[in-house]
């Protein structure tokens, strides 16, 4: 049981099906936050809804689809009058290729979920927060939007697109009342880094022990950055960055041992 740290909130996360959209839902919606989770797996964020219990409901909720997004305004609008919160957290990662290796389409797709479809998000969730007495825009971009990765140049041109236009929204929404920041998750236990995004290979061990922490993180514990970014308990920031990483970007690393 919560403290009731979104107490009346209602709260849209994208890509809530698993990993840490997932555990953002059953967090807000412990805080005391209703909570629609959209996302392409019909199954799995309906499986995730009807776990939380009332407090939520699932949608197909495509971000790259405008029809998609009507859509859901309309049902939180009808069924719950108001919106509070927006964790823009839906993303992709295609298998790693370099710049010379990878087809336009590809770079495209990647470009088209996780750029345009955060743009997407705010175009059509800030109106509704803002008729709501305002609140707070949380986008997902990631330890490669503060640095470059090898094999990942879409999804890394993505996330610093998405670290931008948290900065544009922060200028262009703090005076309606909604405060934007952009969250950065290091290596974190989901499918993302699962063996089947990496050729078969379990890379959480050797990343883990690149980092200060000697561990990945949890989707829950990324899930508390969000929860405290969405409440009220973060009234004065907006147009930020806000890391949750295990260390991966403090600096150069070699090995716990010689760094100690
Ligand atoms: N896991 C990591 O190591 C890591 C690191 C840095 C940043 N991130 C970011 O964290 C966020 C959450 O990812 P995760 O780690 O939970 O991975 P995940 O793959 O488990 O979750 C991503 C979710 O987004 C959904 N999605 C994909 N395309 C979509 C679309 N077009 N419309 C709606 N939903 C869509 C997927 O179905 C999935 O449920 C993403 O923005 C990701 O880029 C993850």
């Amino acid at each position: 049981m919560g403290s009731g740290r979104l107490a009346g909130k209602v709260a849209l996360i994208t890509g809530a099906a698993r990993g840490q959209g997932a555990a953002e839902a059953r967090l807000f919606a412990a805080e005391g936050a209703r909570v629609l989770l959209g996302d392409v797996l019909d199954d799995e964020a309906a499986a995730v809804a009807t776990e939380i219990g009332d407090a939520a409901v699932s949608r197909h909720l495509d971000v790259t689809s405008d029809d998609d997004w009507r859509a859901a305004l309309d049902d939180v609008r009808a069924r719950w009058g108001a919106l509070h919160v927006l964790v823009s957290n839906a993303a992709t990662f295609t298998r790693a290729r370099r710049i010379t290796d990878m087809p336009a389409d590809e770079y495209d797709r990647v470009l088209a979920v996780n750029q345009t479809g955060v743009y997407r998000s705010v175009h059509h969730c800030a109106p509704l927060i803002a008729e709501s007495g305002g609140g707070a825009i949380t986008l997902v971009s990631s330890v490669n939007g503060l640095l470059g990765s090898p094999g990942a140049a879409a999804y890394t041109a993505s996330k610093f697109a998405v670290r931008g236009m948290a900065k544009v929204a922060a200028l262009e929404l703090g005076p309606l009342g909604i405060r934007v920041n952009s969250l950065h998750p290091g290596a974190i236990d989901t499918y993302m880094i699962s063996p089947q995004v990496f050729g078969g290979v379990d890379v959480r061990d050797n990343i883990g022990s690149t980092l200060p922490l000697g561990r990945v993180g949890t989707p829950e514990e990324v899930a508390e950055l969000a929860l405290w970014l969405s409440s009220d308990a973060a009234s004065y920031c907006t147009g930020a960055e806000f890391v949750c990483d295990g260390g991966m970007t403090a600096g150069p690393f070699r090995s716990r041992a010689t760094n100690a």
